[in-house]
């Protein structure tokens, strides 16, 4: 005889609130949007072929891509698609296994390497993604008895790597300089102290003050920890992140960057000095105990950055573009945040008006991510150039926003 749920607990399935996925069906927030028709999440991208520079196909048509993070736009590079092939037919299809035990390949060690020297360190590790990179190294580098002091602005990923460890966590107000002296002046004095922030903040796309951080952090002996994920490819005499924008790269102890952005790829890296990142390949979970990167996005990082080193003209376009973007909204009364990244936020107060804003720019054509609180510190419609874009979409961008804000009844 079959035993249904409602024998079991007393009550029908689902009714009860002692029903684990009870709150499943209560989590109502994305129906709502889409019922009001102003979801924005899980949009279906298609192929790329014949999409002109910034485009990228949606359904039947090519929408204007203003919210990628393919920051050199390499995604579509022959070179780089040509390099993922040739490792497929070389390597095959992934390595199915962990890089301790059965997964490594003289391409891993090789693109580590290259990455260590970019960075200025002795060594580097790659992870799966950016994600278990900051999770890995953030949860095997500190223990009980250390103190993290953490921008309040990080990423997810670094947060869940304070979260994991059973160091004490301090966070100090974003980019305050003040509240990070006082936030160091109140460590006892047998705490280690391991200092976290991020190089261009992904939300907002600020620079972190590295230099105050730097001078601050020296006289306590403590190890710096900076996420460069928005700043390579991007800042730097040779696109290493906003460390070498600020000439701080030597001191800073551990760099981790991300694949998945100005690299074209998937995957992260943690560079430091030999005996952390050998600590860290027999310590950090997520690399470990998870299979390593498959050949294909090994081979197209590598040759990404290849590509970075040897067309900085790619970053200095990039650059004049954004900045491009900020003045032009900025003449037209636009609240852009401050900024010299390639992220340009515009902050719409209302979260209903930039759903409606995002939808409306899709129907016009242009993609752009809408960053609801608490995302971020205020409600961004979260404009990300990238080398793909030119003067031409910069003005197609401002005048269907002015005019779409308009429309709307949007405030500036
Ligand atoms: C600052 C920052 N760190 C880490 C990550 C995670 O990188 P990945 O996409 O490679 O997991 C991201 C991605 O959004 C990020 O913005």
């Amino acid at each position: 005889m079959r035993v249904s749920t409602s024998d079991i607990t007393g009550k029908k399935k689902g009714s009860g609130s002692n029903d684990i996925f009870e709150k499943c069906r209560n989590f109502t927030r994305p129906s709502d949007l889409q019922s009001a028709g102003l979801y924005m999440y899980f949009e279906v991208f298609g192929d790329r072929e014949g999409c002109g520079a910034g485009e990228v196909r949606m359904g039947h048509r090519k929408v204007l891509m203003f919210g990628s993070n393919d920051y050199l736009d390499l995604i579509t590079h022959p070179k780089v698609k040509e390099a993922a092939v040739q490792a497929v037919k070389k390597y095959g299809s992934g390595c199915s296994g962990s890089r301790l035990l059965n997964g490594t390949l003289d391409v891993h060690v090789k693109l580590e390497a290259e990455l260590a020297a970019f960075v200025h360190k002795e060594a580097a590790i790659t992870f799966g993604t950016g994600f278990q990179a900051n999770y890995g190294a953030l949860s095997a580098l500190t223990e009980k008895g250390d103190v993290m002091i953490c921008d309040h602005n990080l990423h997810a990923s670094l947060v869940e790597g304070a979260l994991r460890s059973s160091a004490r966590t301090v966070r100090f107000r974003h980019n305050d300089m003040d509240h990070f002296e006082r936030s160091l002046e109140n460590c006892p004095p047998e705490e280690k102290i391991f200092i976290v922030s991020e190089g261009v903040f992904s939300m907002e796309g600020d620079i972190a003050d590295l230099r105050g951080i730097m001078k601050l952090a020296k006289p306590y002996g403590a190890r710096t920890y900076v996420d460069e994920a928005h700043g390579i490819g991007v800042l730097g005499a040779t696109g290493a992140g906003a460390a070498e924008h600020l000439g701080v790269l030597d001191d800073v102890d551990i760099v981790m960057g991300t694949f998945s952005k100005s690299l074209a790829s998937v995957g992260g890296f943690i560079a430091g000095e030999r005996s952390v990142v050998d600590y860290l390949k027999h310590t950090a979970r997520p690399f470990m105990f998870s299979a390593s990167l498959p050949p294909a996005s090994l081979a197209a990082a590598g040759q990404a950055l290849q590509i970075m080193k040897k067309e900085p003209e790619r970053r200095v376009h990039l650059l004049r573009i954004a900045q491009l973007l900020r003045d032009e909204l900025r003449s037209r009364e636009f609240n852009v945040l401050p900024g010299e990244t390639a992220i340009v936020p515009v902050v719409i107060q209302d979260e209903l008006d930039l759903c409606r804003l995002c939808k409306r720019l899709l129907e016009e054509g242009i993609y752009i991510n809408p960053v609801l609180r608490p995302g971020a510190t205020q409600n961004l419609l979260r404009i990300s150039c990238t080398a793909a874009h030119t003067e031409k979409h910069v003005d197609r961008l401002v005048t269907t926003l002015v005019r779409v804000a308009e429309e709307l009844g949007i405030e500036r």
